[in-house]
């Protein structure tokens, strides 16, 4: 991706990357993904679910799919709950912006049906991934000791949306 300072966008990317809705045909590249990025990759099935739910996107760079993000809005006792499922982003693209431009359409996205809310949960060690967060306003409101299989934490972070 080459990012010139005349074609940079205010949030960072270029021309070069667009963000859209997650199509069947953009499953194998994620899933490709997400075997790279994760020790406990979620399934091709676990991505098909999601289909057509808004807030599965994927970020496209030089017609090939360079990241993605699933998040949905779920009810729960009146409020709208706006929930990050997962995030990566190629090893190969990765610090150019793309998570960047991911997470900020999603929570648009997010908000746009209604949600109050952002929930995620993120690795205690995946200090990356929490500085992102805190770069889009999520606050750590609490640790799930052992969440993780390998025993690891999690921190719940939370972004208010009103
Ligand atoms: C986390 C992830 C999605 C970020 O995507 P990305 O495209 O690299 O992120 P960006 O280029 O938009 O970077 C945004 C910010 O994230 C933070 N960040 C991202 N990677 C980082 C790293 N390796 N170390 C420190 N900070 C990092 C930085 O604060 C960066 O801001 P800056 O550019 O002002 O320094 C990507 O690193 C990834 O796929 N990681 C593996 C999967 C993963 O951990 N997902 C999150 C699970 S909760």
């Amino acid at each position: 991706m080459t990012v010139s300072p005349a074609e940079e966008h205010d949030d960072g990317t270029d021309d070069d990357l667009v963000i859209r809705p997650a199509e069947q045909a953009d499953l194998l590249a994620v899933v490709r993904i997400e075997n790279e990025s994760f020790s406990q990759p979620w399934p091709y099935d676990a991505f098909d679910r999601f289909l057509g739910e808004p807030g599965f996107l994927v970020a496209v760079v030089d017609a090939q799919i360079a990241g993605y993000i699933v998040s949905d809005v779920t009810t729960s006792f009146g409020r709208q709950l706006g929930h990050v499922k997962d995030i990566a982003v190629h090893p190969d693209r990765r610090d150019m912006g793309v998570g960047s431009a991911l997470l900020s359409r999603s929570i648009a996205v997010l908000a746009a049906h209604g949600a109050d809310s952002i929930k995620l949960e993120v690795r205690r060690s995946n200090e990356g991934a929490k500085r992102l967060y805190r770069q889009f306003g999520f606050e750590p409101i609490r640790h799930v000791p052992g969440y993780y299989n390998n025993g690891e934490d999690a921190i719940i972070m939370v972004r208010q949306l009103e």
